[in-house]
């Protein structure tokens, strides 16, 4: 305190009289400085929640693509494109209402990754964990726990995608499916479905394709709660895209 009342002395000894100091006294310099360092952390802190925001969207398995898909930023030219935003806008709203599996299916480009996207910012943004993985990223995570020196286990991942609030499994049907695949899907989605956590699937198959596909247990279990089906079937939105 000393060294600021020091300070305003020598200013006041060697400011011109026609300019007026921003402090009079000790108290004007410290409230300054108080309001200053606020700001600065206040700063600090606006920077930090936008690195970790950054980082949990990296984490969360958002592909560069797709990072500035919003609901605000899906376009309506069919009666159908309204009704998937609707459900997408009100699914992501209620989320913490109620238990619900989505499945979005129908033709490429149609903007199902836009909105689950976009449901998934949502969710980030109230503190939730979401993850959007392709079902062969799944399978190569998993195939990476056989590994030896890896020391995350099979199970021990598995029970960390149980954990997220919403897992997005994309790209079903891309790919054949090997036993295997199918027993983890049914695993995954038995063990979500039982402790009420909601997943949702992409593909491009039909209802029959994919019941074929995934089987009636699976099928069964998306069913539960108040699961919806999605169908996205117009015309890809690709060759409106220039850069
Ligand atoms: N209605 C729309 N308004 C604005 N952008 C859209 C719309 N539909 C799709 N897009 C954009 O078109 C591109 C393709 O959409 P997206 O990848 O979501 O389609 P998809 O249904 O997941 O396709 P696929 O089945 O091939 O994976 C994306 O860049 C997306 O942002
Ligand atoms: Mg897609």
């Amino acid at each position: 305190m000393n060294n600021y009342i020091k300070l305003i002395k020598r200013m006041k000894s060697i400011i011109p009289t026609h300019i007026k100091p921003k402090f009079k006294n000790e108290k004007d310099l410290l409230n300054w400085n108080q309001k200053k360092g606020l700001l600065s952390s206040q700063s600090i802190q606006k920077k930090n929640n936008k690195k970790k925001i950054k980082k949990i969207l990296k984490n969360s398995g958002i592909k560069k693509l797709y990072i500035n898909c919003t609901f605000k930023n899906y376009n309506i030219y069919n009666i159908g494109q309204k009704k998937v935003l609707n459900f997408s806008k009100k699914y992501a709203k209620n989320f913490n209402k109620k238990f619900s599996n989505f499945i979005f299916s129908g033709s490429p480009g149609t903007g199902k990754n836009h909105l689950a996207t976009a449901i998934g910012k949502y969710l980030i943004l109230n503190k939730k964990k979401i993850l959007i993985i392709t079902i062969a990223e799944l399978m190569s995570e998993i195939k990476k726990t056989f590994n030896k020196n890896n020391t995350l286990t099979e199970s021990c991942l598995i029970n960390k995608l149980i954990k997220i609030d919403l897992l997005i499994i994309d790209e079903i049907g891309i790919q054949q499916k090997s036993q295997y695949e199918k027993i983890i899907m049914h695993q995954i989605i038995d063990r979500r479905s039982s402790s009420k956590k909601s997943t949702g699937i992409l593909s491009n198959l039909n209802y029959n394709n994919l019941y074929k596909l995934l089987g009636e247990r699976i099928i069964d279990r998306l069913k539960l709660g108040n699961s919806s089906w999605l169908n996205f079937n117009w015309k890809s939105y690709r060759s409106n895209i220039t850069e």
